[in-house]
């Protein structure tokens, strides 16, 4: 399988996947890694790792279409199979998203479907909820609501701040993200409407559902 990640900021995400795939975790070729941020921390990640990458700049083009249209030509010139957002913060046009329909996930920072969009963290504190997490879905044309497949949980403490909980979220983010690479390279996903079953998987099971597994 052939990949490719959209990014615009710090890059964690795509670190842990890189180092999955270092490690043989995960088989796929991480092929390209686009950012609509020039000073994307993780576009220097990618070059580290030795991976292409390509800054898109909005600006050059007359609409959010158009601008869509040069990502699906640099993701389809090469071959991807699966993309991967990870801290894109754009919002996609149909037109994309209809392309990648089915092979197109993100991850985000709450329990969905509470606290969509953006600053989750922050919002789930000042909402006073008592557990927040992660979740890995496909992407459909509304925001942060596409077919879940796994979620984490962490409980909110009374003096968490944003930033211990983003934290505590995001080491959940850093496992689930690959692992879910990792079950659509094995083919152990079905997706029948909103229900997303991984094959074989363990659920029932905390802090993440269904299970990660030893991979
Ligand atoms: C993560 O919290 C992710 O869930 C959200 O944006 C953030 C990106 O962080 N969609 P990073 O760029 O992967 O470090």
């Amino acid at each position: 399988m052939n990949i490719g990640i959209l990014i615009s900021g710090r890059g964690s995400n795509l670190e842990a996947i890189l180092k999955a795939k270092n490690a043989g975790k995960i088989k796929s070729n991480i092929r390209v890694v686009l950012s609509n941020n020039p000073n994307a921390q993780g576009l220097k990640i990618a070059k580290n790792y030795g991976i292409k990458t390509f800054y898109i700049d909005p600006n050059s083009f007359e609409s959010r279409e158009s601008f869509d249209q040069k990502l699906i030509e640099i993701l389809q010139n090469h071959s991807i199979d699966l993309v991967v957002l990870a801290g894109y913060m754009r919002i996609l046009s149909d037109r994309f998203i209809e392309e990648f329909e089915g092979k197109l996930i993100n991850i985000h920072p709450s329990l969905l479907p509470a606290f969509q969009g953006l600053k989750p963290q922050k919002r789930a504190l000042e909402y006073g909820a008592k557990y927040s997490g992660c979740t890995v879905h496909f992407v459909t044309k509304e925001l942060d609501s596409g077919p879940i497949i796994i979620q984490a949980v962490v409980p909110i403490l009374p003096d968490d701040t944003e930033e211990t909980l983003s934290k505590k979220i995001l080491k959940y983010e850093h496992r689930i993200y690959p692992q879910v690479i990792k079950w659509i390279e094995d083919g152990r996903i079905k997706q029948n409407g909103r229900k997303v079953i991984v094959k074989n998987a363990r659920y029932g099971t905390l802090p993440t559902n269904p299970a990660l597994e030893d991979f």
